[in-house]
């Protein structure tokens, strides 16, 4: 017996809701290290159109078969295209946010070590110029980022188990703006800093020498991870979206928001970085290392104004990795139970567990076991080139070939066109993207990567 699905109320509750999957530590911690490690405003431009061009056609891919489907990844292949392997293929979309929430949690526990930092006025008490090599110190210690890390994946699994999400969603809302006004003021603050400029132009100035196609690579990874897309995530999102809802203008706004909080992300990071003295291509300890600096000087001979910036800074990004955290877990969960007759709380606590234990493996990657690499990286690395690199855009690749070569082109139109009463004029040059041009890029962008 089919149950009546449960709905987002409105466009807005839609929009919030997909940006609050996009937005997390994947815009603030992750955009400005990539794009410090890859060379400034060259990789913006390709990023932009990556995510455009497609990341976008992605996201309406998910968007359809998710409402034209209502199930979860696994369920929408089978319902869509029963008898087939194609709901095998499906399986790799569950795969993929395990990994990434075993890092992810790592660095959720950084930034649980920061608000207590703060709170402690351990960043209060020294020169700012110490503030940096706090980081390398913390992090390459072997139990202090695992106890962190260990708090932070019980939190994601405490919620998942007791089904708090309502709360942490009431309270990640919130946030949200609170976290873009932060942004931005940090964003205003870092430029009146000596040596600042410096980053701007490092921003804007594009250097198209540095843009290999292992930069491009990185540039569709990231705008994949930036939008959660290729896991499932929006095509379950999608599910519960109205059928009267104009999906165009879902994926617009999620796209433009999470570009946007990318970009100011970029300018609050990158110019504290040339100020601070230190290199944008740090890697994943960019922010941990500046945005400390920064509240420090902000609030210089006023260690409460420093402390409480940092600390309200934390908090949200805590806030907006949570949410991002859960529902990577989530994912996996909701597939043990619905399709393979684990019980939640099973399901739970195993994929909590195995998630952790590979998170270990991560966080000693910075300390005890840098020394071990994988393909030339650390573990860290390669979980995270591996999953926003490979797995996310083979989600993806899978989402568009099932809506542009599997499913009929009137059930495609059909459910991007609401019935053929919104984006008619629109449809075929989405339709052309979903088809052609976002399969044909990410496959460029695969066999590229194989032979470089
Ligand atoms: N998009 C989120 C960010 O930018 C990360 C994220 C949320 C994610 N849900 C996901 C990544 C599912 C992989 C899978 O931080």
């Amino acid at each position: 017996m089919q149950q009546k699905r449960e709905h987002f109320g409105s466009r807005f509750a839609v929009i919030a809701a997909m940006v609050g999957s996009a937005v997390g530590l994947g815009n603030i911690w992750r955009f400005p290290y990539i794009l410090g490690e890859y060379g400034g405003a060259a990789f913006i431009l390709v990023y932009i159109a990556a995510s455009l061009i497609l990341a976008l056609p992605i996201f309406y891919a998910e968007s359809i078969i998710g409402r034209r489907s209502r199930s979860d990844t696994f369920g929408a292949m089978r319902k869509l295209a029963p008898g087939t392997p194609w709901r095998w293929a499906g399986l790799v979309t569950i795969v993929s946010p395990m990994l990434v929430l075993s890092y992810y949690s790592v660095v959720g526990g950084w930034s649980v070590e920061y608000l207590f930092k703060s709170l402690s006025f351990s960043f209060t008490d020294v020169p700012a110029e110490e503030i940096p090599g706090f980081f390398g110190h913390f992090i390459s210690s072997p139990w202090q980022p695992i106890l962190t890390h260990t708090a932070f994946m019980a939190a994601v699994v405490f919620i998942v188990l007791g089904g708090v999400s309502k709360g942490i969603e009431k309270f990640s809302k919130p946030a949200m703006p609170a976290l873009f006004i932060l942004i931005v003021a940090i964003a205003v603050y870092s430029l009146t800093l000596p040596g600042a400029w410096a980053g701007v132009t490092y921003l804007v100035k594009p250097d198209f020498s540095r843009l290999t196609a292992d930069a491009c690579a990185a540039a569709l990874g990231q705008a994949f991870f930036s939008m959660s897309l290729g896991v499932g995530a929006i095509l379950t999102y999608s599910s519960y979206v109205k059928r009267e809802e104009n999906l165009m203008v879902s994926g617009v706004g999620t796209a433009v928001c999470d570009l946007l909080f990318a970009l100011i992300a970029a300018f609050a990071v990158i110019p504290s970085v040339f100020a601070a003295g230190l290199q944008p291509s740090g890697g994943p300890s960019l922010v941990f290392e500046t945005l400390p600096y920064i509240f420090h000087r902000m609030g210089e001979g006023l260690p409460l104004v420093s402390t409480l910036v940092s600390a309200v800074f934390f908090i949200t990004i805590l806030a907006a990795a949570l949410s991002s955290a859960i529902s990577m877990l989530e994912v996996g969960v909701a597939f043990l139970s619905d399709e393979r007759g684990f019980k939640r709380r099973n399901a739970t606590l195993l994929l909590g567990f195995l998630c952790w234990a590979v998170g270990v493996l991560c966080s000693l990657s910075f300390g005890p076991l840098s020394g071990f690499h994988i393909l030339g990286n650390s573990i860290f690395d390669f979980l995270d080139h591996l999953c926003s690199d490979w797995l996310m855009p083979l989600g993806g690749l899978i989402f568009t070939l099932f809506v542009g070569w599997k499913m009929s082109r009137a059930d495609v139109r059909d459910e991007f066109t609401n019935g053929g009463t919104v984006n008619v004029k629109l449809f075929n040059a989405v339709y052309f993207l979903m088809r052609f041009v976002a399969p044909v890029g990410i496959l460029v962008v695969f066999v590229t990567n194989l032979v470089m």
